[in-house]
C-alpha cells in the first residue's frame, strides 16, 4: 500500500480527504518542496526545510506543525513506502474557506499534503546531455518563492515537448534567469557562472551544493547575470537540481554549445557530487 501525510496524519493514499474549496486549488494559494531521497534517505533535508520556512514566512503562512515533527513524519512516510530512490513532494496550502481573494478568516488551518514518488537517477542523459530551447521569461518577479503557481513553467516545458527538446532556459530581456524546474550554469575560463540568488530565480539546494563542491575543488564560483549571447558562446553550459542533479547542456535552439558533448567542469562536479552524497558511480 502507499501512503501520504496529511497534516497530523499518515493514511493510505486512496483515502486522501481534500476540499475543492482548498486555496491551493482555486488561488495556487501554497508553497511545495521537492526532497531527494537516495538510498532511504532524505538528501540535503536541512536546506529544503530552511527555504520551506523561508517561502512560508514571504507569503505569510504558518506551518501546522514544527520542523523536526514534519521531518519525523516525513522519515516514517519514506520508511512506510519502502522508497530507496525517489522523492518527497510537500506543499502546504492556506487552506479551506470559500473563495475570496483575501486571507480567509484567523483560525483557518493550512493544509499539508505529503508523498513519496519512485524517481531513478537520470544517468543517460547526464552522460549524453540535454538539448533546450530559449524562451523569454514571462513568470512574476518572485521566482524565489517556491509557490504552487507554476503556469508559466508548465506551459513553457510544454512546448519544449512539443517540438522535441527536453526544456526551456528561459531569458529576460536577453538576460538567462534559469529553466523551468531547474538553475542554469555556465563554465568561461574555468569558472562557474550563474545568475545571482535574488528575487528572479529559485535558490535551488542543488545549486548550493554545487557552489560547495566547486570551493573544494578550486573552481571559482561567479553569482552574475549571464546573456544569452555568453550562455551560446560559454565553454560548458548545465543545469540543477533536486531531481536533474548536475546535468549538461550541449545544444541550445538547434546549435551545438561546449562543443556538443558535456564538459571537464561537469564531469568534476558530476563526480564530486556523487561521492558528497554517497552515491554509486555511474561507472
Ligand atoms: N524544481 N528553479 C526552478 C524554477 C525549480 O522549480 C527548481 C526545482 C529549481 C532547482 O531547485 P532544487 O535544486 O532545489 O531542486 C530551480 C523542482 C525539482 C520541481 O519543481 O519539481
Amino acid at each position: 500500500m502507499s501512503w501520504m501525510l496529511q497534516n497530523e496524519r499518515i493514511i493510505p493514499r486512496g483515502d486522501a480527504a481534500l476540499s475543492y474549496l482548498d486555496r491551493g486549488y482555486c488561488f495556487g494559494d501554497g508553497i511545495y518542496e521537492v526532497i531527494r531521497v537516495y538510498n532511504g534517505r532524505m538528501f540535503e533535508s536541512g536546506p529544503h526545510y530552511d527555504r520551506l520556512k523561508r517561502s512560508l514566512r514571504e507569503i505569510k503562512l504558518e506551518l501546522p506543525n514544527s520542523i523536526d515533527k514534519l521531518n519525523d513524519y516525513l522519515e516514517k512516510l519514506i520508511e512506510a513506502d519502502k522508497l530507496d530512490d525517489g522523492i518527497v513532494y510537500l506543499q502546504v496550502t492556506r487552506g479551506v474557506a470559500p473563495r475570496a481573494h483575501a486571507f480567509p478568516p484567523a483560525g483557518t488551518e493550512p493544509v499539508l499534503i505529503a508523498y513519496t514518488s519512485e524517481v531513478s537517477r537520470p544517468f543517460e542523459t547526464m552522460h549524453s546531455g540535454i538539448a533546450v530551447i530559449t524562451r523569454p521569461d514571462i513568470r512574476w518577479l518572485r521566482c524565489d518563492i517556491k509557490t504552487l503557481n507554476l503556469l508559466p513553467n508548465v506551459l513553457a516545458k510544454q512546448e519544449s515537448v512539443e517540438v522535441g527538446s527536453d526544456d526551456v532556459v528561459f531569458h529576460r530581456d536577453g538576460t538567462v534567469t534559469e529553466c523551468t524546474a531547474s538553475n542554469l550554469l555556465i563554465v568561461r575560463d574555468g569558472s562557474i557562472i550563474t545568475h545571482p540568488a535574488d528575487n528572479m530565480i529559485l535558490h535551488g539546494i542543488t545549486r548550493l551544493v554545487i557552489r560547495q563542491l566547486a570551493q573544494h575543488l578550486d573552481i571559482p564560483f561567479v553569482e552574475q547575470p549571464i546573456t544569452v549571447d555568453e550562455m551560446m558562446k560559454a565553454d560548458e553550459v548545465f543545469l540543477s537540481s533536486t531531481i536533474s542533479e548536475v546535468m549538461p547542456i550541449v545544444q541550445i535552439d538547434g546549435v551545438n554549445v561546449g562543443g556538443g558533448q558535456p564538459g571537464p567542469v561537469v564531469r568534476r562536479l558530476q563526480a564530486a557530487f556523487e561521492r558528497y552524497a554517497g552515491l554509486v558511480s555511474q561507472g
